[in-house]
């Protein structure tokens, strides 16, 4: 007899077909390597479609692989047309593609927020249209994003990547309430820092970083359990959930040494 935690992944998983973005990569490439053991059948996306094709091969029968980019819709309805055609349903997506580019106060850039919005949240977006007429009709569909805890709190730097993050925090939540009468769940992950690419290029001390494979572990037990929030390490990710309750003005002297003074660079 399996533990809770093992049945709870055996309900949840056993032969659902599950769309995974962002999957050549970091945490999308740890959960296509934990959820493939589960018994799902996974599509996993991406542009890089060398690697993605490489990963699908060494997972085994079990993965797919659909090169596409998200940020755009028509790669959108083609991937989820493929995904029909060859299983003949949709149970899962998980919308995990992201991008991160931080915002220089001496080069307050719109090609910064325009790139970064249109793959975070509009990529979401395409992916969520494509995918609703199916889902629709799917037993238990589950809708799963990519947010972060970035989007608790505006950050020194972050104010692209925070904003998509918030934005499709929002969107997931009211997108929730409106697909109730549906029965379709809707969850939202909201990581603190886990040693991927994208945070590799950090130049700054990344309190309590967790791994991939420790990320993709949490994401893949409690998307069994359709929880709305998932947030972790909670030793992280509860602490700055108390820090966005603070007032505006407590909360900038707080983060104030964070900002780094660069001003004598300029
Ligand atoms: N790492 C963290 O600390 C952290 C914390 C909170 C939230 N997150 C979020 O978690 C997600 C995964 O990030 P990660 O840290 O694992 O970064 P990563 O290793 O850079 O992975 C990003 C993935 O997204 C894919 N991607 C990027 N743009 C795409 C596009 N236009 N179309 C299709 N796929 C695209 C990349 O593949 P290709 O380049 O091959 O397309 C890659 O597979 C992101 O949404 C990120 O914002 C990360």
């Amino acid at each position: 007899m399996g533990s809770k935690k093992e049945l709870a992944r055996q309900r949840y998983y056993n032969q659902r077909v599950i769309w995974l973005t962002g999957a050549s990569t970091g945490i999308g490439e740890a959960l296509a390597r934990e959820i493939t053991t589960t018994g799902a059948q996974l599509i996993i996306s991406a542009r890089d479609a060398q690697k993605l094709e490489k990963l699908s091969r060494e997972l085994g029968q079990n993965c797919m692989a659909i090169p596409a980019d998200i940020s755009i819709k028509e790669q959108n309805i083609a991937a989820i047309e493929t995904i029909i055609k060859r299983f003949g349903r949709l149970d899962t997506i998980i919308l995990n593609a992201g991008i991160n580019a931080y915002v220089e106060r001496h080069d307050f850039n719109s090609s910064v927020f325009e790139k970064i919005i249109q793959t975070n949240f509009m990529g979401m977006v395409y992916g969520i249209e494509a995918s609703l007429p199916y889902l629709k009709q799917a037993k238990h569909p589950h809708i799963v994003g990519m947010s972060s805890t970035a989007a608790y709190r505006g950050l020194p730097r972050a104010e692209a990547y925070g904003a998509s993050k918030a934005a499709i925090k929002n969107m997931l939540e009211a997108l929730r309430l409106n697909l109730l009468p549906l029965d379709i769940s809707v969850s939202v992950i909201c990581p603190g820092f886990v040693k991927t690419p994208l945070t590799d290029k950090n130049d700054f001390d990344m309190p309590f970083k967790i791994s991939a494979e420790e990320a993709a572990d949490t994401i893949t037990d409690q998307m069994a359990y359709y929880k709305q929030e998932i947030h972790f390490p909670k030793r992280f990710s509860i602490p700055i959930k108390l820090v966005s309750f603070l007032p505006s003005e407590w909360y900038t002297a707080l983060l104030k040494r964070t900002v780094r003074n660069t001003e004598k660079q300029a």
